[in-house]
């Protein structure tokens, strides 16, 4: 069945919980020949948007621009629910999962959605948690555009550590504690670890993405590369939400938070002195975002 048809047919309406019967559609019909050639066919365009960590206030007015006028929304498990409200009535809505080690659409077959729908003509918004490009997949999807000759724009969103960082008062950089911040993700293709020795620089701020299955190799990592035990780390949980909560700790403690954690997703490690400054920073403003700290 081709993707036109399915969208008459509304195989792709409703899909918030249906994401996977439409892997198996996208599947089933063989169509890896994908024609953007066709003189007559209007192509689409396709923008990946960032969505930012989930707050649906972080989102950017560009972002909030065309979510209004999309055809199509693809999102990842990462996206505000709230945020698809904003999307016209006639707006499709796929969601394609992506959680580490859950089942989901394999980016290939992401990618190809993509470029489907963008021939028919629609206008697609591919929203993803966060920026895009950080962690996101979003260069891969953008270079299967481009093979394909399709228009797309990048719409950069709040990544999770600039997120997280505002909403439990940890500045990522700091004059005299911080002077620089590195992004590391805890999940490598390869499955190689990152260069240890570049991480424990003094006056440098650490922000682990999907660090919390790595914690072991992380804080042995880190540790038999100079940091001491008493490092202050803390892990964001559920980062700009009403559920977030700041677990304040040590780096020799970082195992055994992370197994008390297991399961909680998403969760942001962020290490270095400028942990300490939240004490003193933080505030009593009114805010939608819980300040719990454990
Ligand atoms: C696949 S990465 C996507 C990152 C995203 N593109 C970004 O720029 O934030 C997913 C990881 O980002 C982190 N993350 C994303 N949103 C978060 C949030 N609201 N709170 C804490 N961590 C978050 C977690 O480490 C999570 O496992």
């Amino acid at each position: 069945m081709k993707t036109d048809q399915r969208l008459k047919d509304g195989s792709y309406r409703n899909l918030r919980s249906a994401g996977f019967s439409c892997h198996q559609l996208s599947r089933n019909d063989h169509s890896s020949h994908i024609n953007c050639n066709s003189a007559s066919s209007v192509k689409g365009r396709v923008y990946l948007v960032g969505a930012g960590p989930n707050d649906p206030e972080l989102l950017t007015l560009k972002a909030l621009r065309v979510i209004k006028r999309a055809d199509v929304i693809v999102y990842d498990r990462l996206v505000n629910r709230e945020i698809l409200d904003f999307a016209p009535a006639h707006c499709q809505q796929v969601y394609v999962g992506k959680r580490c080690g859950q089942p989901s659409l394999e980016q290939q077959e992401i990618s190809r959605l993509l470029v489907e729908f963008a021939v028919l003509g629609k206008t697609v918004v591919r929203l993803k948690g966060g920026d895009p490009f950080i962690f996101g997949r979003g260069g891969e999807e953008a270079l299967m555009l481009a093979k394909h000759n399709l228009e797309y724009q990048v719409i950069p969103g709040i990544t999770a550590a600039i997120g997280c960082a505002a909403s439990s008062f940890i500045p990522l950089t700091h004059r005299q504690v911080a002077r620089s911040v590195t992004l590391v993700t805890g999940q490598v293709v390869t499955g190689a670890l990152p260069a240890w020795s570049q991480l424990v620089n003094a006056g440098q701020t650490l922000v682990f993405y999907m660090g919390l299955e790595k914690s072991d190799q992380i804080s042995t990592g880190l540790m038999e590369y100079g940091l001491s035990g008493d490092f202050p780390l803390a892990i964001v949980t559920h980062g700009c939400s009403p559920q977030q909560i700041v677990h304040v700790t040590s780096l020799d403690q970082l195992v055994s938070k992370a197994n008390e954690l297991k399961g909680v997703s998403p969760a942001l490690i962020i290490l270095g002195e400028v942990v300490k400054l939240r004490k003193e920073l933080q505030t009593t403003v009114e805010s939608v975002i819980s300040q719990e700290e454990v």
